[in-house]
């Protein structure tokens, strides 16, 4: 099956193409990238050199010759290519956020008007899987709605109140330097951010009421100095109180069988570079503590990414997708 990955040069891009080294069926034949067209894919991502001899192109969605395409690109350059590679018959995961929301919301949340919507499922396979199965065109969730969803979702539906508190490494911002990621102010530091305003709590809420919680849902993010991961706490409050083996047992049934999600003490370490997410709860009656990590370049966007496109494409769900995370 030819893939084609556009936004290769980017941190998510990349990662598709690592992830997609090990994958049975799946070959990238056509990686693209506006200002480096021309350029060895191993010169911006030196740790696949020996994988690949792919060279970046310039993206052209009447062009591109694949099966399945990757869209790794920001939001609003996705509405302007998903439609044409459809049309063409080609297979469609975007990570961007432009077809994750209802259009309204899309347009309220991210201040752009929306070119050319069109709905698709939200691809968080643990919660949407039937949804995925056998679609053109997959719209993948965000880093932080991934680990807050996960975290809260077995007992969404007895919440009223719900605070995600997330901490997250800085490939989360994408490979462009700002003065936010400037090392000087990384390093060493912690810094929260968009206290009460980040976009990603769009996502958070909708699929909160998709799994019929009626909770208030607040969010606010930290950057931490790592590359990767997202840790989450969410702190969930119930009208009834619950013993923390009660919430385990939930938890533990809520997400039998579900080879990505593992209960275990969450920390970053545990989970970078793989596409698991650990999740862990302890109650204190009223308010249960849940805490998610999850690599936000694997679940988080890549991993997930291809998750979906095995579910989309009739493959296992874990090809190529089958490796432990790195400790220490
Ligand atoms: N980083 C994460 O942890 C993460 C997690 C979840 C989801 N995502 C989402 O995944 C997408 C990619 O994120 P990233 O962090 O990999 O970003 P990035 O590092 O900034 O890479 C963006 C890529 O898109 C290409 N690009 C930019 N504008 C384009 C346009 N108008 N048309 C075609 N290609 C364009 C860039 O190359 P050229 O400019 O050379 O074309 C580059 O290859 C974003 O939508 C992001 O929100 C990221």
């Amino acid at each position: 099956m030819k893939v084609a990955i556009v936004g290769a040069s980017g941190y998510a891009g990349g990662e598709l193409v690592r992830l997609l080294c090990h994958h049975s069926a799946a070959k990238v034949t056509c990686v693209t990238s506006r200002k480096l067209a021309g350029t060895p894919l191993d010169q911006v991502h030196p740790h696949l050199k020996g994988f690949t001899d792919l060279v970046f192109e310039n993206p052209d969605p009447e062009k591109i010759d694949a099966d399945v395409a990757f869209l790794a690109v920001p939001h609003t350059a996705a509405m302007s290519i998903a439609g044409k590679l459809l049309s063409r018959g080609i297979k469609v995961v975007d990570l961007s956020a432009d077809y994750r929301l209802p259009k309204e919301t899309f347009e309220k949340v991210y201040g752009v008007p929306h070119t050319d919507y069109f709905k698709a499922p939200y691809g968080i396979p643990e919660l949407h899987r039937k949804e995925c199965k056998n679609v053109q065109f997959i719209a993948n969730p965000g880093c932080f709605p991934t680990g807050a969803t996960l975290a809260a979702a077995p007992l969404a539906k007895y919440a009223n109140t719900v605070i995600f508190d997330s901490k997250s490494g800085v490939s989360g911002a994408g490979d462009n330097p700002s003065a936010t990621t400037h090392y000087p102010n990384v390093g060493d530091n912690v810094n929260p951010y968009k206290w009460t305003s980040h976009r990603h709590l769009a996502e958070m809420k909708q699929e909160l009421a998709f799994l019929g919680s009626k909770a208030k849902v607040y969010f606010t993010p930290h950057l931490v100095p790592v590359n990767r991961g997202i840790l989450t706490t969410a702190h969930i409050l119930l009208d009834e109180p619950m013993e923390t083996k009660e919430v385990e047992k939930l938890y533990k049934d809520f997400y039998k069988g579900e080879f990505f999600v593992r209960y275990q003490m969450p920390m970053l370490a545990a989970v970078r570079g793989s596409n698991f997410c650990d999740i862990k709860v302890e109650s204190e009656g009223l308010r249960v503590v849940a805490v998610s990590a999850i690599d936000n370049l694997v679940k988080g966007a890549s991993g997930q990414a291809i998750q979906n496109m095995n579910i989309m494409c009739g493959y296992k769900e874990t090809d190529g997708l089958v490796a432990a995370g790195m400790l220490p």
